[in-house]
């Protein structure tokens, strides 16, 4: 794993001290795709266990890209039911929606009194939007990550798995906190990014990191046929014509990603080197091997989904034990600003 900081097991002589503590989000954005899971669910599952975790479906990030009541509801709680799925388990970390804790809302707004406009309108996301978004470009989109700040230090969080792609996101966070400390005194600690060995899972183009909004996706809980139609739309090594050519599976994505999927990443780069085997065959294995990975998870996927009120109940407790952090540190900051 590459990290920014080193996060591995914890000496016994520590382990009954107050876990540090660790906070991620994610959109609700309906069906995850192997990047999410890859560069960042992964962490969660793992971390949940060393860590006193928190896991947040960040509804009100959304609502800056969807204005779609319903299709946000059922995404919100699909992603739940994804989470819980693949791993996460609500007796060791807390799982809630972003908006059962409003307190977020507020420290939000408190964050925007400290932070520059210039350095929200130079976040590569928000020049993303700009580009792609000019019909719908509101005033959420350049606060963001004014939020997502938020997220994360009300629960005065110091480590957060993501992907690399929200490392600019991490680096204004610890700006705010860096500058709102200095001004009104030490109060948050200044986050972490941690990354797992896959920070940018490239998408079925090989060439922009995975995205929904790319429409380069492999859509893990999908069923077999979809996994297996998506890996066979990825593209190669562009340099390999012929069947007979060698290859360069050090660029091959399909290659790349058989790293994580069975214990013959070897003897995959090797065929490939080569040319004992073709992109074809190793497209078919990646995506049987994706699919069997993930069986197991849809499994559980389907049973949850079909039990909306265990999931709802699942984060509405979730909700409940973020509320004294999230009062604490509110009425500090409070106290901290002078607002009474
Ligand atoms: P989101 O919902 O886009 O993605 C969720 C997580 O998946 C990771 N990820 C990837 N990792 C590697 N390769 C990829 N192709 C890939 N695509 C997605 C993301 O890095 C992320 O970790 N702004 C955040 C949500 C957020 C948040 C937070 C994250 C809101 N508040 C506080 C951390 C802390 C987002 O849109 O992630």
């Amino acid at each position: 794993m590459t990290a920014d900081v080193a996060v591995s097991a914890r000496p016994a002589e520590v382990a009954s001290a107050p876990r540090p503590r660790i906070f991620s989000g994610i959109q609700p954005s309906g069906v995850p795709h192997l990047g999410n899971d890859l560069g960042a669910i992964r962490n969660y599952v793992r971390l949940q266990t060393e860590y006193e975790a928190i896991y947040c479906i960040v509804d009100y990030h959304a609502l800056t890209s969807t204005h779609s009541p319903d299709a946000l509801r059922q995404r919100t709680r699909e992603m739940a039911a994804t989470l819980m799925a693949l791993g996460l388990d609500p007796e060791r970390c807390t799982l809630f929606v972003q908006s059962h804790r409003p307190e977020v809302t507020e420290l939000a707004w408190l964050f925007t009194t400290v932070t520059p406009v210039s350095w929200l309108e130079r976040t590569p996301t928000y020049k993303e939007k700009r580009q792609n978004q000019p019909e719908d470009l509101n005033h959420g989109l350049l606060a963001y990550p004014v939020l997502q700040a938020a997220d994360i230090v009300l629960y005065k969080a110091s480590l957060v798995p993501v992907g690399k792609d929200q490392a600019a996101h991490l680096e204004l966070s610890r700006e705010i906190v860096r500058r709102f400390n200095a001004m009104y005194g030490e109060t948050f600690p200044e986050p972490q990014p941690v990354y797992t060995e896959a920070p940018v899972v490239l998408g079925t183009d090989g060439v922009r990191k995975m995205s929904k909004s790319l429409g380069n996706t492999i859509e893990i809980l999908a069923e077999p046929e979809t996994i297996r139609r998506q890996v066979m739309s990825m593209v190669t090594d562009t340099k390999r014509i012929l069947r007979t050519d060698p290859g360069r599976p050090e660029v091959c994505n399909v290659c790349q990603l058989h790293r994580f999927f069975g214990g013959d990443y070897e003897s995959i780069w090797e065929g490939e080197r080569t040319a004992r085997t073709g992109c074809v065959d190793t497209k078919k294995l990646l995506a049987e091997r994706i699919a069997a990975h993930y069986a197991p998870a849809r499994e559980r996927y389907l049973e949850l989904i079909a039990a909306p009120d265990r999931v709802d109940r699942i984060l509405a407790e979730g909700a409940e034990r973020a509320r004294p952090l999230a009062a604490a540190t509110i009425a500090e900051v409070r106290q901290r600003m002078g607002i009474r």
